[in-house]
């Protein structure tokens, strides 16, 4: 049996620490379900990492969808969260459930969505017909447009309470969980002192109840950007580079494929056929 939101939770109150990471793919789900990784998020990053779009905005309902299909698919151990994307529940609580619903439909646990008090009555109606919810407060990459862009959040006493305030909230609204994006170190660490709910951060130091990385950035194979939070465990993008490029020689020079990559015919029907 996987795990369920329960258990996370239950693992702030033992104090263990909760690894999170994004997975969009059933190859690399696989693996990470395999490494006991905690919680598989299906993330809208995915829009990024995954379709090449320049930020998560464009991603819809259908692709999060199939990402979620193919994660389930893959997972046997984790907890699975799914992204809402933008302008799925944004509009009104009719459309933050249905589209809840059709990613639970789709395998997922678990639904995230991104906001502060604005969002707590729609965090509690999905909550109330049963769909948990994992909030995501400071930095919030579906509406950066209003904010100062890609900034680290509570660096200033007002916008610490209010952040302090966003999560109590969440907690009240019946979220399970919060996402702390790109918050400073000291507003997380009192958040995650404050709330009974698993913390858990990106880029909001190590006082979160956990932590999460997308992927992509965690094994060095996304280029296009490099926060100073996504530390990278290994560069996976030289070793496919390399690896591609002796791929490619070998085919060249008729090194590839070798005897023991190919198939033959029955000796005897082949000299038939040579007849
Ligand atoms: O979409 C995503 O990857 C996320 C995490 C960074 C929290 O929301
Ligand atoms: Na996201």
């Amino acid at each position: 049996m996987h795990k369920s939101v329960y258990d996370i939770i239950r693992m702030k109150k033992d104090g263990k620490k909760i690894s999170v990471v994004t997975s969009y793919d059933y190859t690399l789900a696989s693996l990470c379900d395999k490494a006991g990784i905690d919680v598989l998020l299906v993330g809208d990053s995915a829009g990024m990492v995954m379709l090449g779009y320049e930020n998560t905005i464009p991603v819809t309902m259908d692709q999060m969808c199939m990402f979620t299909e193919a994660v389930s698919r893959a997972r046997k151990n984790a907890l699975l969260v799914a992204d809402l994307p933008f302008m799925s529940y944004q509009v009104s609580i009719e459309d933050a459930i249905k589209n809840s619903g059709k990613l639970i439909q789709a395998g997922a646990d678990a639904v995230k969505l991104e906001g502060g008090i604005a969002m707590s009555e729609t965090i509690s109606a999905i909550t109330d017909i049963g769909i948990p919810v994992m909030g995501h407060i400071g930095l919030q990459p579906q509406t950066t447009m209003l904010s100062e862009g890609y900034k680290v959040q509570g660096k200033t006493k007002d916008t610490a309470i209010k952040l302090i305030e966003d999560a109590k909230e969440l907690e009240e609204a019946g979220a399970f969980s919060i996402v702390l994006e790109m918050v400073s170190h000291e507003v997380a660490q009192i958040i995650s002192e404050t709330v009974s709910i698993p913390t858990i951060g990106i880029g909001s130091g190590v006082g979160c109840n956990g932590q999460v990385l997308v992927v992509q950035d965690l094994l060095g194979m996304y280029e296009k950007i490099k926060p100073k939070f996504a530390k990278r465990y290994l560069n996976l993008s030289e070793e496919i580079v390399k690896s591609l490029e002796n791929y490619k020689t070998e085919v060249e020079s008729g090194i590839f494929p070798a005897q023991e990559n190919w198939f033959s015919m029955d000796e005897d029907e082949f000299k038939k056929l040579r007849e």
